[in-house]
């Protein structure tokens, strides 16, 4: 199949990539025309909670879900991966564009590709905080201090970190902090999601999780992100807050 790219190629793939790797790009966005994007049912049911796919072709692997939007990878390109955002979310065209300003740096993915409503990413191998709770693995001090790092970095190419809750923060498989969501970095209001998780860090998790290796059930982390989205409102309600949700 001849491809005609009509989108953005924001990193350069080629040069990420090894010379034997460098077709995977075009042949990866032919599949996910012909094989990922016209089998895939995927939608947002609630804006507070994540999308449902409802339907993915195999080999194709569901990798995350956001409120607004997936993330699969073909087991043939691991090293990539598709994030579609789900019909009637918006924020597509603003991650590109964050994309396009950030740069490289290790702590972040690049963006190789994006057309309609998807992007494709460099994977980025570890796991959340969010599951890293769940699951009850260690949270070392220096995935703080490398995320607060990255985010320094972010906000010398004048973008501005937003919404880094536990599912956007991921612990590599070397231990170290990545951000694996970037889509509201253009956003102008300041954002405390970060302070406020990293105070939790301290104050909860250092003194009463770090030594238990507790495995926290997955309906407790959403009822703290529940009360926490209530306890925002009602400081929106007062004026007292700083942060506007996405
Ligand atoms: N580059 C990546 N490499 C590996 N996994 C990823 C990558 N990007 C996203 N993911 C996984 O997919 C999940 C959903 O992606 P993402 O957070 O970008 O979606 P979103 O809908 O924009 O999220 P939010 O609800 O925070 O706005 C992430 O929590 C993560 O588990
Ligand atoms: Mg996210």
């Amino acid at each position: 199949m001849i491809l005609s790219h009509s989108g953005d190629f924001i990193h350069n793939y080629q040069s990420y990539q090894s010379t034997k790797n460098k077709e995977d790009l075009n042949k990866l966005i032919v599949s996910i025309y012909q094989d990922l994007l016209p089998n895939l049912k995927l939608s947002s049911i609630h804006h507070h909670h994540p999308v449902v796919v409802h339907q993915v072709l195999k080999p194709w692997r569901l990798l995350g879900t956001g409120n607004y939007a997936a993330v699969f990878y073909h087991p043939a390109f691991s090293e990539l991966v598709i994030k579609v955002y789900a019909p009637g979310r918006e924020g597509w065209s603003e991650e590109v564009e964050v994309y396009r300003c950030l740069g490289e740096h290790p702590a972040f993915s690049k963006c190789f590709y994006a057309q309609d409503n998807f992007l494709v990413l460099q994977r980025l191998h570890g796991i959340t905080l969010y599951d890293a709770m769940h699951q009850g693995l260690a949270i070392p001090n220096q995935v703080i201090k490398d995320i607060d790092l990255a985010l320094k970095y972010a906000r010398s190419r004048n973008l501005n970190p937003h919404d880094i809750h536990g599912r956007n923060v991921m612990i590599s498989l070397e231990g170290k902090g990545l951000v694996v969501d970037i889509s509201d970095f253009l956003k102008s209001e300041p954002c405390s999601i970060w302070s406020d998780l990293k105070k939790a860090y301290y104050w909860l998790y250092i003194p009463l999780f770090s030594w238990h290796r507790l495995s926290v059930p997955y309906f407790i982390l959403d009822l703290v992100r529940v009360i926490y989205r209530m306890w925002r409102r009602l400081l929106r309600g007062t004026g007292k807050l700083r942060c506007v949700e996405r």
